[in-house]
Parts: C-alpha cells; sequence; structure tokens
C-alpha cells in the first residue's frame, strides 16, 4: 500500500462537507467587506518568496519546497499567498486600478515543517490582502473581516494580540536596543535564538524556549520605541476597533515569523488546540510591493489555517450539519420498477432536488439500510402494486411515517416537504 506523504492528508467526504462550510462563510465573508477573489499560481519563482518572505525566516531556511524545474529553474511551491499575490499585483499593473485592491483567497500551501496537530506540510489558507491604502481604517478593517468571519463558522474563546512592530526607521532603533539587552544575555539563549541574534533578533521575543522566555520578558519594549507616526496609527486602530466592539489585548511580543511586516501586526489564538493555537495570522506591510519591484504601495492582509479552524470546531463541541445528504432514496423492487425509479429521480434532479436509487440490485432490508447511512430524509419504495397503482410509498426516515404519492405529483409533494 501506497501511504500519503508525511504532513498531507486525503480530505474525505465524510469530512469534506465540512471544509465547504469553511470555505462559505469565508467566501461570504469576504463579499460582505467588498473583497474579490485572486487566485495565482500553486508555485512561483523561488526568488519571489526569498525577496518578499526575507531570506532571515524560518520558511526560505526551512520550509520551503524548492526544486529545480526541467528548464533548470528555481521554483517553490507557495508556503504562504501574499508574496505570490504582490507580485501578481506588480506584474498586472494593478496599482493602476481602483484602489484599495481588495482580495481574498482559499489556497493549499507548502512548508517543510514537523507534522503535529495543526501542523501540516501541506495546509490551507483563507486569507485577504488590502492594498494601496496607508490609513489605519484598513488595519481595523482588515482585523474586523478576520472576525467576522470567525464568529461567522461559530469559533469562540480565540484572544485577538495586537502590536506594532514599527517602521523601518523606529524598528532599526528598537532592534539595536535589543540586540544590546540580548547579548548581554547571550549565554543563556538557545542555540537557534544565538543565530537569530543577529539575523532577526525580533523572532527572539517570539522563541518557546523557557530560558529566551525569561529574558524576553525583560526585554525592551517596542512600543517604547516607536515613533510618532507609527505609535498614532496603532491608536487609532485601537480607537477604531473599540467603536467596532473587538477585544484586544495589546502583545509587544507578537513580531510574527515573516519579513514583510511593517507597523500593525495581530494574531488570533486559541487555548484550545494544542502547541500551534495561532488559527489566524497577519499584519501590514508597506514595503513589499515595492520589494518586488512595484511602485511603492503599502499593503495589509492575513491568513488564517483551515486546519485548524476545523480542529478547533472539533475541539469545542460546534455541530456542522451536512448538507450533501441525499433528500430522496428510491429502493425498487424489480427491474420495471427500478426504471420507474430511475425516471422518478430524474425529474426530482431536474427540479433541483438530490436523489438516487439502488445501483447494486440489493433487496429491500439492505436498500434501507443504505439509504440510512448516507443520511437520506426520505425512502421511496416502488414494488409492483405501486407500480400499478401509479404512486410509490414514501417513508420519512426522522419519525418513520408513510404516504403514498402519485408519480405526477412526486416532485411537488418533495418540494413541499
Ligand atoms: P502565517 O502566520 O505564516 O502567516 O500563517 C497564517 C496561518 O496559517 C497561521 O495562523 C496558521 O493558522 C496557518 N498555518 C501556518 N503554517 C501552518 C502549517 N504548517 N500547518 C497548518 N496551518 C498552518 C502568513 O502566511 C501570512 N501570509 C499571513 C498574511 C497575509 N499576512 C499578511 N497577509
Amino acid at each position: 500500500m501506497i501511504n500519503v506523504p508525511k504532513g498531507t492528508k486525503d480530505i474525505l467526504p465524510q469530512d469534506s462537507y465540512k471544509w465547504q462550510f469553511v470555505e462559505n462563510a469565508a467566501r461570504e465573508t469576504a463579499r460582505l467587506f467588498g473583497a474579490a477573489e485572486i487566485r495565482t499560481p500553486t508555485f512561483e519563482h523561488t526568488e519571489v518568496f526569498l525577496r518578499g518572505v526575507g531570506e532571515t525566516t524560518d520558511i526560505v531556511n526551512k520550509e520551503m519546497y524548492t526544486f529545480l524545474d526541467k528548464g533548470g529553474r528555481s521554483i517553490t511551491l507557495k508556503p504562504e499567498g501574499t508574496a505570490g499575490i504582490a507580485r501578481a499585483f506588480v506584474e498586472n499593473g494593478l496599482n493602476n486600478s481602483a484602489l484599495p485592491a481588495k482580495f481574498f483567497y482559499l489556497t493549499p500551501c507548502f512548508r517543510y515543517e514537523r507534522p503535529q496537530a495543526g501542523r501540516l506540510r501541506e495546509f490551507h489558507q483563507f486569507g485577504v490582502e488590502f492594498l494601496g491604502s496607508r490609513s489605519a481604517d484598513i488595519d481595523a478593517e482588515t482585523i474586523l473581516l478576520a472576525k467576522t468571519f470567525l464568529d461567522k463558522v461559530g469559533i469562540k474563546n480565540v484572544t485577538l494580540y495586537i502590536n506594532s512592530i514599527g517602521c523601518k526607521e523606529c524598528r532599526k532603533k528598537y532592534e539595536d536596543a535589543l540586540k544590546a539587552y540580548l547579548n548581554e544575555n547571550y549565554d543563556s539563549l538557545c542555540a537557534l535564538c544565538k543565530d537569530r541574534l543577529n539575523k532577526n533578533p525580533l523572532r527572539i521575543l517570539d522563541c518557546k524556549n523557557d530560558e529566551c522566555k525569561k529574558i524576553t520578558e525583560k526585554a525592551p519594549k517596542i512600543l517604547d520605541y516607536i515613533c510618532e507616526d507609527c505609535s498614532n496609527h496603532l491608536e487609532k486602530v485601537k480607537k477604531l476597533l473599540d467603536i467596532a466592539g473587538v477585544e484586544y489585548k495589546i502583545n509587544p511580543n507578537i513580531v510574527r515569523g515573516l519579513d514583510y511586516y511593517t507597523r500593525t501586526v495581530f494574531e488570533f489564538v486559541s487555548e484550545n488546540i494544542g502547541a500551534q493555537g495561532t488559527v489566524c495570522g497577519g499584519g501590514r506591510y508597506d514595503g513589499l510591493i515595492s520589494e518586488l519591484g512595484g511602485t511603492d504601495t503599502p499593503g495589509i492582509g492575513f491568513a488564517v489555517g483551515i486546519e485548524r479552524i476545523l480542529l478547533l470546531l472539533e475541539n469545542t463541541g460546534v455541530n456542522i450539519e451536512n448538507p450533501n445528504k441525499v433528500k430522496v432514496y428510491f429502493a425498487p423492487m424489480g427491474e420495471k420498477e427500478s426504471e420507474k425509479a430511475f425516471e422518478l429521480v430524474s425529474d426530482l434532479r431536474a427540479n433541483g432536488i438530490s436523489a438516487d436509487f439502488d445501483h447494486m440490485g440489493r433487496g429491500i432490508k439492505a436498500q434501507f439500510k443504505y439509504a440510512d447511512k448516507i443520511g437520506a430524509e426520505f425512502v421511496a419504495v416502488i414494488g409492483s402494486n405501486e407500480l400499478m397503482g401509479g404512486a410509490v410509498k414514501v417513508k420519512k426516515m426522522a419519525d418513520g411515517s408513510e404516504t403514498m404519492v402519485k408519480f405526477t405529483e412526486f416532485s411537488e409533494f418533495i418540494l413541499k416537504a
């Protein structure tokens, strides 16, 4: 037997309706906020992510699925959605379109990580990217979109953490202060953080190692270093979230794992799904479009991990109804009856009602068992008597009640039922 590659999963019919539920909620929420769908390729030239996500990040250093194609080009499966969309924005000259450009996407992503609950090598994101506005309004709106989506799917008990990591100028000052402090504690840092110290010191702030956590608790805080403009921006975002009634906590240790962020960063975190509790992460990225060769265009967005959403729904007992069950199952008791069932099923389908009938030549008992398994709402039995009488016996599975319905009135009966 050949197994799926480690860190990937089949999404089977017993679960796919849950995915559809989450995806529909994503599409509907995006629509409410005026975002249109964008689809970019599953793979890009590696450079998109080197320049976009950043060469000092774990994603670029350790996690990318990169290979040479048969033409000798370095290709990478997308580890996230933002960089590819920024590339598409520049390449298609979308800065000349109506701004802000509001995009949403549903996409598979690929990261070579150690699989565990909520962490896969192929996973799926729902994300949005709003490009073209520097206003704090759009930061608040982006966060509100994420919150609206989480509410819509039934997620409760997530905490929204917000931070500002400043702009290029003020972050530099902060990084210098942070580095100086961390250098004093160099020996106690974990090996990974020792390595991060010169490349990407901010990342040390969200290291999960206990020793590093103790050190970073007393580290200088970025909010004491950000410039007046960045500070005012954050205050405005907070004010708008207050107006919208969205609860949040300011957390100076939220720094995010991708290099493109500037100013506002945020995460929605759950305590209910183990170590991988971040269900949604995002932030502003005012330098990304110019980094990829476009005209200076600000942007902000987020992505939600769909697997983590489903895990959270399961762990908190949220039930998702399967809307894809067959409404009517016909149980014919012979060949002629089967032909009638074929006709009636076609009729129902033409009227938009899902219907099916036996294709296995099963006896009546087995047919009822099958109908029950697939969750059919009604079972319509056609025996020789029914065929002669021009009517079917319809059993409502929920309460066992039976009704005789004429063939000619069948669709109408089901539509009303
Ligand atoms: P990210 O924090 O790397 O951000 O990923 C966003 C979300 O994707 C995470 O919060 C998590 O739910 C999910 N996720 C990430 N890695 C995995 C994994 N290995 N297995 C399962 N789920 C995972 C980004 O990707 C940014 N592009 C978000 C963004 C959009 N920022 C601005 N615009």
